[in-house]
């Protein structure tokens, strides 16, 4: 061959890609023969089901990505090359034929959770075929078919849609738990951004949105039983979720198959509570030292060993949890960087030594648990409550890890479920520098102002973590999954999109495809990046800001950006 047909070849080679989807499937073929979506594909229903409303609208919702925000996937091709197929060539898709075998359960357990979904097209057929037990499945199949066609360069607005077949997809995740942990007390963010998250996660095939509903700078929520909360505690007395707001949010996720998990943090980061309860907390925003006595400013804790505490909580779970558990059974008590020191100033406790604290911690565990056990939902924890303050807690209990590989081992140790989300791996807000204005000796101390979990977390680095790192056989089943976080003091909604994306699809892939691959190899950024950036356009289609993967000349020219040596 001459060098020249070599460079046509390999041309050729590229321009017959077929589609990247982004998580990989577990199971996944594609030809190469051209297909095309009429634009008056119908949806039929196969088997004895008909379609719930959750399906239509998801229905509704996948004819919008292909025909309206589609891509032209023209960055992926070297110059020039045609890469579409001819108009008339191959098949056209006519109808697709979703089989859902199962009924749906309300607010799924990890136990009785089901998300596999087989997706077919036929060779020569005119039909899309998914099949599922249940409409997350469904749901499922439905993201993949928007990730198996591409818009038209020449009849980009008449709606011609293509891609190539047959296909054969049998899929099913890796982790049942697939979140974002999202803080929305450092900053408030309008209900539409919360949204807009939560739709993109589902495009991602995430399933949770952990919602940091509270923390010591402010307390957005509004608990009608106690409206002093929120119109005290809030940075302003309509940077709210009011409880239409928040039903809003949990039935848009539930619609796009995400649970949300409220969590109200405690005992720690609760001094927004004194706005409008000052009797509950102790050392209440203490300066100038107040690092003695909190992680960050404002300090203040929940006090402990105290009745009036325990008839607040009782009243805040008994407004807000019956209102959660029609779409969860799960709720999060936070629990991370108790202070011991504040406790010292605390009546019912007064001392810092951890050991006679303890006692008293128990005590609040145990009536914050009471309470979740009669509203029938589980708890999560932060790591702290277990491995630090030794805690006994449920045994359904799922304890959040954020801090080392070790911590994980030492809950799995004890029979505890985890979430995993090591701050040097998974910390989306890592790598801004620091918030705090520097001062006197601690100018010299800090500079030059990298904040405690720098640097940045590239994707890189995000989807290189595996959630059952270093952990036993024994161990890694009591993954349930893992989160990437999101915490506030320097992001908003301006720019949560680009902290985000394509960050957290990283995260994505490994929790729904795995870190490795069938034959048990970790995946390559070779083979990520296309993907991954056909995602990014995909994502930027939908009115997602997601920052570029790579330069364009790399996505245009497979290979050559590696380096291997
Ligand atoms: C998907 O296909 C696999 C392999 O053929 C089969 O075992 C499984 O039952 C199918 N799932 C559904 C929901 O149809
Ligand atoms: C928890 O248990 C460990 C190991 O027994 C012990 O070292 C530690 O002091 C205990 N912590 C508290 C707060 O009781
Ligand atoms: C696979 O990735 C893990 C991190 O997820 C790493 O510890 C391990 O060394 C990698 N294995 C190989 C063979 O590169």
């Amino acid at each position: 061959m001459t060098k020249l047909s070599i460079l046509v070849s390999s041309l050729l080679l590229a321009s017959s890609a077929s589609a990247t989807l982004w998580p990989i499937p577990a199971h996944y073929e594609q030809g190469d023969k051209p297909i095309w979506l009429s634009p008056d594909v119908k949806l039929e229903f196969g088997g004895t089901t008909s379609g719930s409303k959750k399906v239509l609208d998801a229905w509704g919702r996948t004819k919008d990505a292909l025909f309206k925000t589609n891509i032209v996937p023209w960055q992926f091709h070297p110059k020039g090359t045609q890469f579409e197929p001819t108009p008339n060539s191959g098949t056209t898709i006519k109808k697709v034929i979703i089989s859902q075998t199962g009924k749906d359960v309300d607010a799924p357990t990890y136990e009785n959770l089901k998300e596999a979904y087989n997706l077919t097209i036929p060779a020569s057929s005119d039909t899309v075929y998914i099949d599922a037990e249940t409409s997350l499945g469904v749901m499922h199949g439905l993201t993949t078919l928007q990730q198996l066609f591409y818009a038209s360069q020449s009849k980009k607005a008449g709606g011609a849609v293509w891609g190539k077949g047959p296909v054969t997809i049998v899929d099913e995740p890796k982790f049942k738990h697939r979140g974002l942990n999202l803080d929305v007390s450092r900053q408030w963010y309008p209900k539409e951004t919360i949204m807009k998250v939560i739709d993109t996660l589902a495009f991602n095939k995430m399933n949770r949105l952990h919602l940091h509903a509270t923390d010591s700078q402010s307390w957005p929520l509004e608990i009608p039983a106690m409206p002093e909360l929120s119109q005290k505690g809030a940075y302003r007395p309509d940077l709210t979720y009011t409880p239409a707001d928040l039903q809003q949010i949990l039935d848009f996720a539930e619609a796009r198959g995400i649970q949300v998990i409220v969590e109200i943090d405690m005992p720690g980061h609760t001094t927004s509570i004194a706005d409008s309860h000052p009797d509950l907390i102790v050392g209440r925003n203490i300066q100038p030292n107040w690092d003695t006595y909190a992680a960050q400013p404002p300090s203040g804790s929940l006090k402990l060993n105290n009745k009036n505490v325990e008839s607040f909580l009782s009243k805040l779970f008994r407004d807000l949890l019956p209102r959660l558990n029609k779409h969860t059974k799960y709720f999060h008590t936070g629990g991370d960087e108790i202070n011991a020191n504040v406790y010292a100033l605390d009546p019912g406790v007064g001392s810092n030594d951890k050991t006679k604290i303890q006692p008293y911690l128990q005590k609040f565990s145990n009536h914050v648990q009471s309470e979740l056990a009669r509203q029938k939902m589980s708890p999560f924890v932060w790591e702290e409550m277990l491995n630090d303050w030794n805690i006994t807690l449920p045994k359904e209990t799922i304890v959040q890890v954020w801090q080392t590989d070790e911590a994980a081992q030492k809950a799995t140790e004890k029979g505890f479920r985890v979430i995993q989300g090591n701050y040097n791996f998974w910390y989306l807000d890592c790598g801004q520098g620091q918030w705090l204005d520097f001062g006197g000796p601690a100018f010299k101390k800090f500079y030059p102002f990298a904040d405690y979990c720098s640097p940045r977390k590239n994707w890189r680095l995000i989807y290189s973590y595996s959630p059952t790192q270093f952990l036993t056989e024994a161990q890694a089943k009591l993954v349930l999954g893992g989160e990437v976080h999101i915490w506030s003091e320097q992001i908003d909604s301006q720019s949560i999109d680009m902290m985000l994306w394509p960050r957290g699809s990283a995260a994505a892939e490994v929790l729904w495809s795995g870190r490795t691959d069938a034959n048990g190899n970790n995946r390559t950024f070779a083979d990520a990046t296309p993907r991954l950036a056909e995602m990014r356009e995909r994502m930027v289609a939908r009115g997602v800001r997601a920052t570029p993967v790579t330069q364009l000349w790399c996505l245009s020219h497979p290979h050559a950006c590696e380096l291997n040596t």
